[in-house]
């Protein structure tokens, strides 16, 4: 406990007064980025003990989320280009992935708050025990509907876009389907992301403005956020100064 936890109560406590429960968005994505940097600030942490702190603040985000009746969450855990990344840390995030996707399967706040876990993206990029982990976690929390937790691994949003133009292409060359009848409707259902509504908000952490590939086709009409803090330095504060400002925006579609 450090000697500002009391202060950041009051803090929190504050902010919660302008919130409205009503109002809250129903799916909230976030880019969980800064992991290396916090590491890196901390001085004699390795950059896998940074990511290891990122996964600590997830599990204290989704407490955030399901306090806070928030129905979808999706995050940005890995990019079909962090495989780019020096093989160690790709290797160390992978036994990450592993542990952690597992560790689902046995997570009281998971099955006590009925959440299903999903994971999106490229998955036949990852390797076998990943995946083997991945189908326990979403095989565990299959029947549950109280929350959605979408974690895009592997996950590129352009390469969605491509991977979806394959699908809909397969059933024109079937004959199944007329080019000229292809809804945004068609589209949205053959996206990972399929049946789910868009996210209400983006939040992406560590000062960076970008969206890096995330969600490019359902981020159409979502508000964005974005703070300064390191991922693993993310604290609820952040967070419900980030849904204040989605609050306070007014939302237009275009009209
Ligand atoms: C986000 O933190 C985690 C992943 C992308 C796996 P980073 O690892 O991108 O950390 P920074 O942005 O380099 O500090
Ligand atoms: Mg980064």
């Amino acid at each position: 406990m450090s000697v500002l936890d009391p202060l950041y109560s009051i803090y929190e406590w504050y902010i919660s007064r302008d919130l409205r429960l009503e109002e809250m968005p129903k799916h909230v994505a976030i880019t969980m980025d800064g992991n290396r940097r916090y590491a890196r600030f901390q001085r004699n942490m390795s950059t896998l003990d940074g990511h290891k702190h990122g996964r600590n603040t997830l599990e204290e985000f989704l407490g955030w989320c399901v306090d806070l009746g928030i129905e979808i969450v999706t995050v940005y855990a890995f990019s079909s280009k962090n495989f780019n990344r020096p093989s160690e840390e790709v290797e160390g995030l992978m036994e990450l992935f592993k542990e952690n996707f597992e560790g689902i399967a046995q997570n009281k706040n998971i099955h006590n708050n009925e959440v299903r876990v999903k994971a999106v993206g490229q998955l036949d990029l990852l390797p076998d025990d990943v995946r083997r982990a991945i189908d326990i976690a979403e095989k565990s929390t299959a029947n549950y509907d109280k929350m959605i937790l979408n974690i895009a691994i592997g996950y590129d949003g352009r390469l969605e876009i491509v991977d979806t133009i394959k699908k809909i292409s397969e059933k024109v060359k079937d004959g199944k389907l007329d080019p000229a009848s292809i809804t945004e409707k068609m589209v949205n259902e053959n996206l990972y992301t399929a049946g789910l509504d868009d996210p209400n908000l983006i939040i992406r952490t560590s000062g960076e403005e970008r969206f890096s590939g995330f969600l490019l086709w359902q981020a159409s009409y979502s508000e964005l956020y974005f703070c300064d803090s390191y991922w693993p330095a993310f604290r609820k504060v952040d967070f419900l100064r980030a849904l204040r400002s989605y609050q306070q925006r007014e939302r237009r579609y275009g009209v």
